[in-house]
């Protein structure tokens, strides 16, 4: 099997992506294939914006290639901030003000509970695959814990106390959303 280009650029991502494969397969950067640029995610849908990344990068650089896309859904906030997840608190998509908005729209309120989704699309010879992962759980009072990313330190996953970004890595991987979607990506290649 040809290596196959990892379509993002956002470094925790790759991390990640890279401590669940395992070596399970070869994996590519961007920059390996010299696309510096950023990648079109305009759909308005969560699988619309897998789909769009990959494609773009299969259309302009002939490549197998898989993309992600992730939003956290709030039900208190009508499934809020779902494809918005990046940039909610506005532009900057900065991770901090993103978090202090969801604490302050759920002040008061008492159902906390959300979801991250993930949808991977995978291009393997021209054809798509999506693959999508699910980690239930819910909003806490407050920020807790130093590692992960993004929204981690407001995420309870379910069956646990503590934030994502309070769990090692090797438990959020078992159990995040991307490490579900990934699981099902890893299985669908290793069965060809
Ligand atoms: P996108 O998929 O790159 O559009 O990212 C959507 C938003 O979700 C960004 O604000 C990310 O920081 C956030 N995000 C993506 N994955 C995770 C995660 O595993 N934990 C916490 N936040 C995440």
């Amino acid at each position: 099997m040809n290596p196959i280009v990892i379509a993002t650029n956002n470094p925790h991502k790759i991390k990640e992506i890279h401590e669940i494969l395992n070596g399970a397969f070869e994996v590519k950067g961007l920059k390996e294939i010299g696309c510096t640029e950023e990648l079109p995610e305009t759909t308005g849908t969560i699988p619309g914006n897998a789909v769009q990344k990959a494609r773009y990068v299969f259309d302009h650089y002939g490549v197998d290639c898989f993309a992600e896309d992730t939003g956290l859904e709030i039900d208190a906030l009508n499934g809020a901030p779902g494809v918005d997840t990046a940039h909610y608190a506005g532009p900057e998509r900065d991770a901090l003000a993103n978090m202090n908005l969801v604490l302050q729209q759920l002040e008061g309120l008492g159902d906390r509970s959300a979801r991250f989704r993930t949808v991977i699309a995978l291009i393997l010879g021209g054809e798509l695959h999506t693959f999508e992962g699910v980690a239930e759980g819910r909003i806490a009072n407050t920020r807790s814990g130093q590692d992960g990313f993004g929204y981690d330190p407001i995420f309870i996953p379910e069956g646990h106390e503590q934030t994502f970004a309070e769990l090692s890595s090797e438990i959020k991987n078992a159990i995040s959303h991307r490490g579900r979607a990934m699981e099902k990506l890893k299985a669908f290649l290793m069965s060809d």
